[in-house]
C-alpha cells in the first residue's frame, strides 16, 4: 500500500482534507468521501464553462460512455452543453476533461485511478474503465455541492480545484445489502440506491430476494412463487417483541419479473457494480412454502408471514425439492451473471426437521450425524450445482456448522468469529457483523429516533470497524474479500425509511471499505460530512440528520 504523502506547499498553503473551513482562500475545500489514498493539492483551480469539453483517447467505449455520464451529470447542473469526442493524440488541448489509459501507473489495479487537476485541464488515468468510473465520481466531489442538483443552478462558479490524486480500493468487496422482501421496494428506487452506492465507490449490490414474508424474483417455471408467495394479507404495526401483536389489515407484497431484474443488473453494470442474487435455503422460506406446500416438511397449506421473526417452516430433503430449488437457480444464473450466488442458509431451525419420521430417516440413509450435518448435506448439494455452472456459493455464517461446503464463501453476521474461522480454513469471507454493519439498528437515542430494531450503531461505530480482525495473521487475512453493509427492512416500509436508516451510515461504510487504514480519521471524517450532507441534500436523500459527535455509548 503507497505511504499516503500529505505535502504542505510553502508556508502560504495549506494542503486540506477534509477541513470545512478553508484559511486560505487559494484553496479550495477537498471534502472527497471515501477518502483517497493520496492528495497533493497545487494552487489554483479549473474551472468548468461551457467551453469545456470532455475527451477520451482512443475508441474506448466504455470509457467514452462514461465521459458521457460525466458531461450529461455537467450539464444538468450547470445548464452548460458539455461536447464529448475521442481524440487519437494523448492531449486534449486547453479547457479539457480527459480521459486516458496512457501513463496510467502499473500499482492502479483493476479499479484504481489517477486525477490530475490545473488550471487549463483536468487529466483521469486509469487502467481500466472501472478507475475512469471512480475518476468520474472524484470530479463530481471536487465540485459545489450544487453539482448534485437535479435542476440548473445559475450563478455558480463550478471549480475543481487544482490537485494530484492517487487513488484504488484497500477491498475489492465493498458491499451493500437491501433486504427487499420484509418490504418490496420500487424499481426506481433500487436504482437510487445503486447510484448511490456508485458515489461511494461500492461495488457489490447484495439483492435479498426471498423471505418469509415475501418472494420477489419471478420464476417462470414455478409461477406460484409470484402468484402467491410474493403477497401477505397484512403486515405488523410495531416491534415484533410487541404483545399482543397489531396488524394493519393491508395487503402487502410486489415483484420483480425478470426483465425488471435484468434492468438493475444492467443499470447496476454501467455503475460498476455487481449484483449479488440472494436465494434463501433452508430456512426462510415460508413464502416458498406457502406457494407450493410440497416443499416443505409438513405438507401442510401455510400462509405468507405476516410478521417479523425466524419462523419453523423449512425446506424438506426430496429429490423433487433440491430439482425445484436448481431449477430456481439456473433461471437466477440466467438473469443474473454475478460470479457468487448467495443461498442464504441462516436461521434455519431445525425443529420439523427433528420432529419428522421420513427426515430423520434420510439423515439415517444419508449417513448423517445430526440435522446440521444435514444442512451441511444440502449446502454441498447446492454447491456442487452452482459450481458446476461456473459460479461460486455464498452463504451466511450458519453454513460453517456441521462442516463448510468446500468452496464456499462466508458472509460473517453474528460477529466476525464465523470469518475468523472460516479465513483460518482457507474459505473467503467477507465481514457483515451485526454488531458494526446492521443498518437496522438504531443510530440516535431510541426515545426519538423512528422504530428500529433494536441495537444501537452510531455513524463512528461503523466508521471504526476493521474488516480484518486481529486474530489473523497476514496470509489469512488475504480471504477476507472485504465487507458489506446490511439493510433488512422489517421497519423500513418505505423507500425514505430506508433512506434515513442507511444515511449517513452508508459514508462509513464507505470509508471502511476504499481508504488505508492508516489514512482513516474519525474527525477528519467529520469534517468533510458537512459537505457530503449538502450533496445529500441536492440529490433529495431522507437522511437522519443526527449530530456527528453522538459518540458510539448508548445514550441514557
Ligand atoms: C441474518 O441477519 N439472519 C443474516
Amino acid at each position: 500500500m503507497e505511504k499516503p504523502i500529505i505535502q504542505l506547499l510553502g508556508l502560504l498553503f495549506f494542503v486540506l482534507i477534509g477541513s470545512s473551513c478553508s484559511k486560505n482562500k487559494e484553496f479550495q475545500e477537498i471534502s472527497i468521501i471515501p477518502q483517497p489514498v493520496k492528495i497533493e493539492q497545487t494552487m489554483g483551480s479549473f474551472e468548468v464553462n461551457p467551453k469545456t469539453s470532455i475527451v477520451v483517447q482512443g475508441e474506448q467505449e466504455e470509457t467514452l460512455r462514461i465521459a458521457s455520464m460525466l458531461a450529461e451529470k455537467l450539464q444538468t447542473a450547470t445548464g452548460f452543453t458539455i461536447e464529448v469526442k475521442s481524440s487519437t493524440i494523448n492531449d486534449a488541448g486547453k479547457n479539457t476533461i480527459f480521459f486516458t489509459t496512457d501513463d496510467a501507473d502499473s500499482n492502479l489495479g483493476q479499479e484504481g485511478y489517477q486525477l490530475s487537476v490545473t488550471k487549463n485541464k483536468v487529466i483521469v488515468k486509469a487502467l481500466h474503465p472501472a478507475g475512469h468510473f471512480y475518476g468520474l465520481q472524484t470530479i463530481l466531489q471536487l465540485l459545489p455541492a450544487e453539482i448534485n442538483s437535479t435542476s440548473t443552478v445559475e450563478n455558480m462558479a463550478w471549480k475543481i480545484p487544482a490537485l494530484e490524486i492517487f487513488d484504488k480500493p484497500r477491498f475489492q468487496w465493498r458491499g451493500m445489502h437491501l433486504d427487499v422482501a420484509r418490504h418490496y421496494m420500487p424499481l426506481d428506487f433500487i436504482k437510487k440506491y445503486i447510484d448511490l452506492m456508485a458515489m461511494h465507490k461500492l461495488n457489490t449490490f447484495h439483492w435479498h430476494l426471498t423471505e418469509d414474508q415475501g418472494w420477489r424474483i419471478e420464476i417462470k417455471k414455478y409461477p406460484k412463487l409470484t402468484e402467491i408467495g410474493a403477497w401477505r394479507k397484512e403486515s405488523l404495526v410495531g416491534h415484533a417483541r410487541d404483545s399482543p401483536r397489531i396488524f394493519d389489515g393491508k395487503p402487502h407484497g410486489g415483484f420483480y419479473t425478470q426483465e425488471e431484474a435484468k434492468e438493475i443488473v444492467a443499470y447496476a453494470k454501467e455503475r460498476f457494480i455487481t449484483v449479488i442474487p440472494e436465494i434463501e435455503m433452508p430456512g426462510h422460506a415460508t413464502a416458498a412454502i406457502a406457494a407450493y406446500p410440497e416443499l416443505g416438511v409438513t405438507g401442510k397449506p401455510i400462509d405468507v408471514a405476516t410478521y417479523w421473526g425466524v419462523f419453523p417452516d423449512i425446506f424438506n430433503v426430496e429429490e423433487g425439492t433440491f430439482a425445484f430449488l436448481e431449477d430456481v437457480l439456473t433461471e437466477i444464473m440466467d438473469i443474473f451473471p454475478s460470479e457468487y450466488i448467495h443461498i442464504g442458509g441462516d436461521e434455519a431451525i431445525k425443529d420439523q426437521w427433528i420432529a419428522s419420521e421420513r427426515i430423520q430417516g434420510q439423515i439415517k440413509e444419508l449417513g448423517l450425524k445430526d440435522e446440521h450435518e444435514l444442512q451441511s448435506y444440502f449446502v454441498q448439494r447446492m454447491e456442487k450445482f452452482i459450481n458446476a455452472k461456473g459460479r461460486k456459493l455464498i452463504g451466511w455464517d450458519e453454513i460453517l456448522e456441521g462442516g463448510l461446503a468446500p468452496n464456499a464463501t462466508v458472509m460473517s453476521w453474528q460477529g466476525i468469529e464465523g470469518g475468523i474461522a472460516a479465513a483460518k480454513a482457507g474459505h473467503d469471507v467477507i465481514m457483515t457483523p451485526i454488531q458494526s454493519l446492521y443498518f437496522w439498528t438504531y443510530q440516535g437515542n431510541p426515545e426519538t429516533e423512528p422504530l428500529a430494531a433494536g441495537g444501537y450503531i452510531t455513524l463512528e461505530k461503523v466508521y471504526q470497524f476493521d474488516p480484518i480482525p486481529d486474530e489473523l495473521n497476514a496470509e489469512e487475512a488475504k480471504f477476507i474479500l472485504g465487507a458489506q453493509g446490511c439493510a433488512w427492512t422489517e421497519y423500513m416500509d418505505r423507500p425514505e425509511n430506508v433512506e434515513y436508516m442507511v444515511f449517513p451510515r452508508m459514508s462509513a461504510l464507505a470509508e471502511v471499505v476504499w481508504t488505508p487504514k492508516e489514512l482513516k480519521n474519525w474527525d477528519n471524517f467529520v469534517g468533510r460530512m458537512s459537505k457530503q450532507f449538502k450533496r445529500y441534500d441536492f440529490i433529495g436523500l431522507n437522511y437522519a440528520r443526527l449530530p456527528l459527535d453522538i459518540g458510539t455509548e448508548k445514550p441514557q
